[in-house]
Order: structure tokens, then C-alpha cells, then sequence
């Protein structure tokens, strides 16, 4: 389990970043200079955020979240006095392919990136938790006795809900200090949330001494994420979160939840453009699109179709039952169906090492979302647009679930700085919008050492 002891001498260390491990200097909104750390104990904790790199030099928006594990434990002397007990970490994620499959119980291929959301906290014997989220510079209180929902610290729900479920499925908890942050980039189609929630359950399990199951893990908190948060999400994200791979993407059955990890290519990086565009209908469309996948469904299996859900329809059941369907929802099955071929197609081009045919399968995939389902957006398509036009870009599309964030780009390695340069200055020229542009690399899920 990622959950790691913390050094004694953290609170004395100054826990800043070393210039050449994180190049946030433009991306800062807290005021606080990046100098060198000194501290062996902060240069621990700070393994996971050195491999941090960004090659943009592109203004950030002061809504990402950016802060280190180091200054997390930092704001926990700050606020608690003393030491934090332990420090847990959780991943945000990318997904490569297989968008809006995994309510349909398909497949997905996503990857975990290497920035996090952490907890660094205390245990107390009360059964009282004091949670203060670095990011919003908010704190909350509450009972293990009597967990609600807080509509006034919306951020707190995530801790919330992971708790209250965390002591129905019978784990003692105990209470507990903590602060919390990270430096996933904020409301991005790259799953803070799902980051928020595994990095909480890490927490209480490494307080608990508990060495848990890691795929009951991702059930746990996406069960948190649809019946407490209340949104109808799948299951891809807070699997990646648990699970991911360092240098690997997971190729993942939503189903029943088989995987395989699957090396990424090391001629090409994972780069990732962020829109800074994130459309308020997001949450409502998404799950007029889990309804239409059920409707589509239901009158498919109205013609006598006997398949449990879209993953089982193939494409020419699908055609042959064109009329059955109103245009709308033919379309939107055809996405499903057609994705899931692709997620499978690219898997195999992925073990077969050739990146020209999954970068091609990554370009059809943008198109079916953009036609078929519906859930890009003209920011997100000018950012593929610009990529494609780009030397040594094997492949581009939006990630997540749409109307807004972030594209994936698989470029080859060294086309990546200036692929980041001039996409960076058109997406800007066209849009008015400074574009922050990443180079990820695949890393390990919360509780990936709990595979080994
Ligand atoms: C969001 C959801 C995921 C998935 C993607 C779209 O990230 O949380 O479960 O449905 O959208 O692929």
C-alpha cells in the first residue's frame, strides 16, 4: 500500500520543490517560492511529484490544484501542531481509449499519471475528524457517528462518503487530523475526484492497519462517487486510481472487472493539452448519455436482441436494427459499440508495438465522440485539429468525458517540445486561452505495491 510513514523531521524541512523536479514557476497562485529542498525526509515524500514534468511554459489557471505532498504536510503542522502520523497518496488519471464504455460494461484503457492528491494526517481516538482541504483553504468537522452530505464544502463529500462507507463495510476507524491537496489539475477530465476518494480510503486503511483487497477498493469509492456524491459514473477512474501501473496503461473489462497491464511504447509520451474550458452541462449531459445508452439498449432488445448490455451488440446487429432506434440513440449506441472494437484493436496494436495504428484508432475515437455521442467541443477539437497538423503525433483525441478538459496526444519523443510550443501558441492565438500542456508519465496506482 502507498500509505507512508512520515519523517519526524518534516515540519523543520521547508518542503519546497527542487527547480528542476517540478517547472510549476508559472503555474503557482499560492505566492510561494520553488527553491531547493534540503531535507532528505521532504526529498522522500517528494519522490512521486519529482517525475513531474511540464514542458509548457503557458500560464496555469489558478483553479488547478498545485500543491506537493511536502507542502501538504507542511499545512498539517500549520493547522494541527506537531507531526502528520501518515501521508496517503492517490493518482489522477488519462485515459488512452475507451470513452463512455465503462457504464456500458465495455472496455477501457486508461493510464495513471504522476500527480496526486494527498492526505497527510493523524489518527485520534474520538471519532471525530477535522479535515482542512489546502486547496480551498477550508476546513470541516464532523462524527464518525453522523456522516451527511455538506453542501457547503462540497469538496469534503468525497472524504465523507469514502468514510461512511469505509465503517458500513465494517472497517474501525478511529478519527482523525488531516489536510488535504495535491497537484491533479482541477475539474480537467483527469479524475481528481476519483484521486480524492482512493487517496482517503488509502488513508483510513493505512490508520486502520488494514491491507485491503484493491479492486473491492475501486468499488468502494465508486459506489462513494454514485450513491453519496451522486454522480452516475463508471468505474474506470477510480480503478486507475487504485490499480494503475507505473509505465503501463491497464486494459480493463468493466465487466468483471479482469485487467492487464500493458507497457506504453518508450519512443512516445503521453501528452496531454488542457482546454481550460469545462462546460457547466457536463454533469447533466453525461447522464443524459447513461440514459440514452439504456434506452438504446432496451429498444435493441425489443427486436429480440438478446444482449445484456451495448458491450455485447455487435455493429452489424446494430445496423440491422437501424430502424428500430430513433437517430439519436442509433448514433449514441454506435459509439459504444464502435469503441469498444477500437479499445481492443489498439490493446493489440499497443502489445504488437505499433503506435501508427493506435494513434489512428485514438483519431477515430475523437471523431465518434464528437459525431456520434456528442461530447466534445470546439475547444477540444481545435486542439486535435492543431495536434494532427503536427510532426511525430502518432494520434490525438479528447479524454474524459467531454464538453470541456483535456485531449490525449501520443507523440514521439522527441517531437514533444516543439509539438507543446506550437500548439500552445494557435490554440491561444484562436481561442484567447494559454493552454497548459503536460508530459505524463504512467505511474502506480494508491495501493499497486499491495499487488505485488
Ligand atoms: C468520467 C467518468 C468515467 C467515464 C468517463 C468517460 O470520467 O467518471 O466513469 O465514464 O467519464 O469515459
Amino acid at each position: 500500500m502507498k500509505v507512508y510513514l512520515t519523517p519526524t523531521n518534516l515540519a523543520s524541512c521547508g518542503f519546497r520543490r527542487t527547480p528542476g523536479g517540478v517547472s510549476h514557476s508559472n503555474m503557482s497562485h499560492c505566492g510561494k517560492r520553488r527553491g531547493e529542498s534540503t531535507c532528505r525526509a521532504s526529498q522522500l515524500l517528494l519522490l512521486g511529484a519529482a517525475r513531474i514534468i511540464q514542458v509548457s511554459n503557458f500560464a496555469q489557471r489558478n483553479r488547478f490544484i498545485t500543491m506537493s505532498a511536502a507542502e501538504i504536510a507542511a499545512k498539517f503542522s500549520e493547522a494541527f501542531g506537531g507531526q502528520p502520523e501518515l501521508v496517503a497518496r492517490a493518482p489522477g488519471r488519462v485515459n488512452l481509449i475507451g470513452e463512455h464504455t465503462d457504464y456500458n460494461q465495455g472496455f477501457v484503457f486508461p493510464a495513471a499519471i504522476d500527480r496526486y492528491v494527498w492526505y497527510a494526517g493523524r489518527r485520534r481516538n474520538d471519532r471525530k475528524v477535522r479535515a482542512l482541504s489546502a486547496d480551498f483553504q477550508e476546513s470541516v468537522e464532523f462524527s464518525l457517528n453522523a456522516i451527511e452530505k455538506d453542501c457547503h464544502h462540497p469538496w469534503s463529500n468525497y472524504l465523507r462518503g469514502v468514510t461512511k462507507f469505509l465503517e458500513a463495510d465494517s472497517l474501525q476507524l478511529p478519527g482523525a487530523d488531516l489536510v488535504l491537496g495535491g497537484d491533479v489539475p482541477r475539474e480537467a477530465g483527469l479524475s481528481s475526484s476519483a484521486a480524492v476518494e482512493v487517496a482517503a480510503a488509502a488513508f483510513w486503511y493505512g490508520a486502520a492497519g488494514v491491507k485491503p483487497d484493491p479492486v473491492s477498493v475501486a468499488a468502494l469509492t465508486r459506489k462513494v462517487e454514485n450513491d453519496f456524491v451522486g454522480v452516475p459514473c463508471g468505474i474506470m477512474d477510480q480503478f486507475i486510481s487504485v490499480l494503475g501501473k507505473k509505465d503501463h496503461a491497464l486494459f480493463l473489462d468493466c465487466r468483471d472487472l479482469s485487467y492487464r497491464a500493458v507497457r506504453l511504447e518508450t519512443g512516445a509520451r503521453i501528452v496531454v493539452c488542457n482546454s481550460g474550458v469545462k462546460r457547466a452541462l457536463a454533469q447533466s449531459e453525461y447522464q443524459v448519455r447513461t440514459h440514452q445508452c439504456q434506452e438504446a439498449l432496451a429498444r435493441l432488445r425489443s427486436t429480440g436482441l438478446a444482449a445484456p448490455s451495448l458491450r455485447d451488440v455487435k455493429p452489424e446487429e446494430l445496423e440491422a436494427a437501424r430502424n428500430a432506434l430513433p437517430e439519436v440513440l442509433f448514433r449514441r449506441a454506435r459509439h459504444v459499440v464502435t469503441e469498444n472494437r477500437r479499445v481492443l484493436m489498439a490493446v493489440r496494436a499497443l502489445d504488437g508495438n505499433d503506435l501508427g495504428a493506435f494513434g489512428k484508432l485514438m483519431n477515430e475515437s475523437h471523431i465518434s465522440l464528437r459525431d456520434d455521442y456528442e461530447v466534445s467541443c470546439s475547444e477540444l477539437d481545435l486542439l486535435v485539429a492543431l495536434a494532427l497538423k503536427q510532426p511525430g503525433v502518432y494520434g490525438a483525441r479528447m479524454t474524459g468525458a467531454g464538453f470541456g478538459g483535456c485531449t490525449v496526444n501520443m507523440v514521439r519523443e522527441d517531437a514533444t517540445r516543439p509539438f507543446a510550443e506550437i500548439v500552445g501558441r494557435e490554440y491561444d492565438k484562436a481561442m484567447g486561452i494559454t493552454p497548459a500542456i503536460y508530459i505524463f508519465q504512467a505511474s502506480d496506482g494508491a495501493l499497486a505495491a499491495a499487488q505485488a
